[in-house]
């Protein structure tokens, strides 16, 4: 199980330092809507400089048309990232021709769909899509293993589930992580990391119980330690 964690902090100057202090470690880490949006391609260049082993997962969870996702993704892979993620509810389509653009390519960043956002609940989500959260997870993930792609973002509790229905290597990255049994904050379908490993979880993704710890390093060595 590999660790990424999420720079989520309010300024560029928050996520560099925090970066900093994080840089003896080997993970993942997460640049999201804001910090993407308010500081862009150079944030992930000073990243990489600070140690470039940093991998990058660009979670940007692309969701249009399939051309205009195909074309995003081609301008991403153009980047130093190693990762990026797409909603799978954008289609079996979209997903096609994303990785269709990214296949003659040399090098390519790994691709994940989003299943369903683990800040929903049971109720929220069969609001939003008229179905369980298992049904249409399992019918997500299925979609985008046969689109090609690498994995999907998607709870501890469906991981399973997902390994079984496509296969061991089919990646599971999993938000909603609280390594020690933190408080859930806006995250309603939290896990911690004992069940997450014993859910298979390929990469948890943790935002606020690193970067508020008052000693993030040390946060990051004790969930390393745990993994
Ligand atoms: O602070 P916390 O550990 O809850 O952060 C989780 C991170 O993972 C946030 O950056 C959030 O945007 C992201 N995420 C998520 N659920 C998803 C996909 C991404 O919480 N399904």
């Amino acid at each position: 199980m590999q660790l990424c964690v999420a720079l989520d902090l309010p300024s560029l100057k928050e996520n560099l330092k925090l970066a900093e202090e994080l840089k003896e470690f080997d993970i993942w880490l997460k640049v999201g809507f804001r910090s993407y949006i308010r500081d862009g391609r150079e944030f992930i260049k000073a990243l990489k400089q600070i140690n470039p082993s940093f991998k990058i997962f660009l979670d940007l969870k692309l969701y249009d048309i399939p051309n205009t996702m195909a074309d995003a993704a081609e301008e991403i892979a153009k980047m130093d990232v190693d990762m990026f993620n797409i909603h799978a509810s954008a289609g079996k389509r979209a997903m096609q021709e994303v990785m269709k653009r990214l296949e003659p390519l040399k090098k390519r960043p790994l691709v994940l769909a989003v299943t369903a956002l683990t800040s929903f609940d049971y109720h929220t989500f069969k609001e939003i899509y008229g179905a369980e959260i298992e049904e249409k997870a399992k019918q997500f993930a299925l979609q985008s293993y046969q689109a090609g792609l690498d994995g999907v973002v998607c709870s501890v509790y469906e991981s399973p589930m997902i390994k079984h229905e496509t296969g061991s290597s089919f990646i599971t990255l999993t938000p909603g992580i609280r390594p020690f049994g933190e408080s859930g904050d806006d995250q309603k379908r939290v896990a911690d990391i004992k069940t997450a490993k014993e859910y298979n979880v390929d990469i948890i993704v943790v935002g606020r119980p690193v970067y508020k710890a008052e000693n993030p390093a040390k946060a990051v060595k004790k969930i390393l330690h745990n993994i």
